[in-house]
Order: C-alpha cells, then sequence, then structure tokens
C-alpha cells in the first residue's frame, strides 16, 4: 500500500465511507498533498465505492481542489493590461531568480507554483499578485523578493 493510498484509507475510517465524506476527504488530501493527482483519485473512489469520474467531477469543479501538480504556496501574478503596463515582466523576473521557476511550473521541492492570472481588482495598485489567498499590490522586484524570503519560512 503507498502511503497515499494508506493516508486515504485513514481519513475513510475518520469521515466514514459515504458519498458526504467526499468533501471532507477530498480537502485533507489536498491540505496534505497540495493537489489530487489520478492515483488519490482512484483510491478515493475505491474506498467511497463510487466512481473514478464522480470524484474527478466534484475535485475539478472546485478550484481551491487542485488537480493539477501545485506547490504549498501558489502564486499568482496579474497578466492583464493595467499590470502588463506597470511591468509585470519584472514581477515575475525577480520571482525567477530568487526561486528558479517560471509561470507553469512548480519548485521541485514542492513548495512554490508559479502563475498568470488575471485581473485580481487592484488595478490602481498594480503590478499585484496572490500568494494563496493573500493580495500583494505595488510590487516591486525588491519587494517581491522580501515576501517570498518570508514564505520559504512557512
Ligand atoms: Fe492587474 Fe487589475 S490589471 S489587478
Amino acid at each position: 500500500m503507498s502511503n497515499s493510498e494508506e493516508f486515504i484509507s485513514q481519513l475513510a475510517d475518520k469521515h466514514g465511507r459515504r458519498r458526504e465524506s467526499l468533501m471532507p476527504i477530498l480537502q485533507e488530501v489536498v491540505d496534505e498533498y497540495y493537489f489530487l493527482n489520478e492515483e488519490r483519485m482512484v483510491n478515493i473512489a475505491k474506498e467511497l465505492d463510487i466512481s473514478t469520474a464522480e470524484v474527478y467531477g466534484t475535485a475539478s469543479f472546485y478550484s481551491f481542489l487542485s488537480t493539477e501538480e501545485q506547490g504549498k504556496h501558489v502564486i499568482r501574478v496579474c497578466q492583464t493590461i493595467i499590470c502588463d503596463m506597470k511591468r509585470k515582466e519584472d514581477i515575475i523576473e525577480a520571482i525567477t531568480e530568487l526561486i528558479g521557476i517560471k509561470p507553469g511550473e512548480t519548485t521541485h521541492d514542492g513548495k512554490f507554483s508559479l502563475e498568470y492570472t488575471n485581473c485580481l481588482g487592484w488595478c490602481h495598485e498594480g503590478p499585484a499578485m496572490l500568494i494563496n489567498d493573500e493580495p500583494y499590490t505595488k510590487l516591486t522586484p525588491e519587494k517581491v523578493k522580501d515576501i517570498l524570503v518570508s514564505y520559504m519560512k512557512k
């Protein structure tokens, strides 16, 4: 039995093997591994005796239940026009320089993922980014490095 298989079996013991246990189990698997891969979804389906399609359908409906490989901290830099004009590329460059990943990538230690996102509603204070659910605005390359260093310790 793999580690994640055992973990999922323990979650099923804890939450019960019912259809209603799906959400809490999905949430705890994402808390533990940061994302759901195929193996994890198949194991959840087996434990709850439901189809993998149902597990996948639920997971893909909720953006916080990622089915793509994702780091512990997801950095989303706004790419929409105002932040673009305010040099969001300098922000991306600073991030790449510090943690060695480009948009669409995850660090080897699974700590950070970097993505572009669309307007976050902070245009007047751009360039802007989110780390997990936390917004950061008026970014400069120096400021973004300080912010990331604080996340390295988390
Ligand atoms: Fe970047 Fe709106 S354009 S926050």
